[in-house]
């Protein structure tokens, strides 16, 4: 039995394949690198179970050959789908990032998964596809989708794409929306960036926006701890589940002065203007997690837990500690 992890290089990736591999799973790395590292996939090569092949997943033909290389040796079941642009203004400043990395890695998938009938997908969505709902608890099943983002746009048309693929040849998808997801190995995200700042100028954080801005986030290992209970439990073709604390989560602020408390204790704070870090970023931000929690998952951390611990251990990963 093999697993298919596109994006497989990646920080959220290279958490779930040890996972993946300690149920006796035999796993298959799909990455271009654009962002992933190989290396974060060393230490578990040993196993002999996990493979690495170097492809871009929205090329149909490369994905097609990477999908023969696995099948002379066994049968493909399920893929975890979890390419994608992960940064968000990139996509901004050019709506092709999203079209190609996060859109057409789906489609590309889809489209030769249904080729060689492998029917279980689980994909990574994201809280992005909802936009801005403000203070309101965002529930799966009534909160309307209006992303403000073109990686929300394309995550949301994801999403579409394998609905519809459901009708047709999938058993089964899952879709988790993550929230803002922490932990090591870092290599985007708010608390990486502020590390690199306070390393570039240790006297002065610069922060985007106000620091005013208030979201959910959720550690790593929480994540993954609810992907595999989802895709454990889950029995319709088709699920939709919120992965998250049900916390108010915490603001920018919070994370300035968690991650100065590490780094560089004394130094200043200095905000900006306005309650958005960027064009596609969300104020504020909670989510209603209710129907996960009523299938017997929660976190084990709430945001700020999730937060104070990310910090902690990516600034030892950054002192190779
Ligand atoms: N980290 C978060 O807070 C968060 C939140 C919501 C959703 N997600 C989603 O979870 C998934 C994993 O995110 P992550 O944080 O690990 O990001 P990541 O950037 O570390 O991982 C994504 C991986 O996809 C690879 N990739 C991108 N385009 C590709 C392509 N065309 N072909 C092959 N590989 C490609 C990148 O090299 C990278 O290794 C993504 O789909 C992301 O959108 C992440």
């Amino acid at each position: 039995m093999a697993h298919v992890v596109t994006g497989g290089a990646g920080f959220i990736a290279c958490n779930l394949i040890p996972r993946l591999l300690e149920r006796g799973i035999t796993v298959y790395a799909l990455d271009n690198l654009v962002r992933g590292r190989r290396e974060f996939l060393d230490s578990f090569m040993d196993k002999g179970r996990l493979r690495f092949l170097s492809i871009d997943c929205s090329d149909k033909a490369a994905l097609r050959r990477a999908f023969e290389q696995v099948t002379r040796e066994e049968a493909i079941t399920d893929v975890w789908h979890l390419a994608a642009n992960s940064d968000i203004p990139a996509g901004v400043a050019d709506p092709t990032v999203d079209l190609k990395d996060t859109f057409l890695t789906t489609f590309a998938t889809l489209v030769v998964m249904a080729e060689f009938e492998v029917r279980r997908i689980h994909f990574a969505s994201s809280s992005a596809i909802y936009g801005d709902h403000s203070d309101v608890p965002i529930s799966e099943n009534t909160a309307p989708c209006f992303p403000i983002s073109n990686y929300g746009a394309m995550k949301l048309a994801s999403e579409a794409q394998i609905s519809a693929a459901v009708e047709t040849f999938l058993d089964q998808a899952n879709i988790f929306r993550f929230p803002n997801v922490v932990g090591p190995p870092a290599t985007h995200g708010v608390i990486i960036d502020f590390i690199g700042k306070l390393r570039a100028t240790p006297d002065v954080l610069d922060v985007l926006g106000n620091g005013a801005q208030q979201k959910s986030y959720l550690h790593v290992e929480d994540l993954i701890s609810a992907m595999l209970f989802i895709a454990d439990q889950a029995q319709e073709p088709r699920t939709v589940f919120n992965i998250g604390p049900e916390d108010f989560g915490v603001t920018v602020r919070f994370i300035a002065e968690t991650v100065r408390d590490a780094v560089a204790p004394g130094s200043e704070i200095r905000f900006g203007e306005g309650d958005r870090g960027w064009v596609g970023d969300v104020p504020r931000f909670r989510y209603d997690c209710k129907q996960l929690a009523a299938l017997g998952w929660r976190p084990n951390l709430t945001s700020e837990g999730a937060v104070r611990r990310a910090v902690a251990d990516i600034v030892r990963q950054e002192l190779g500690r």
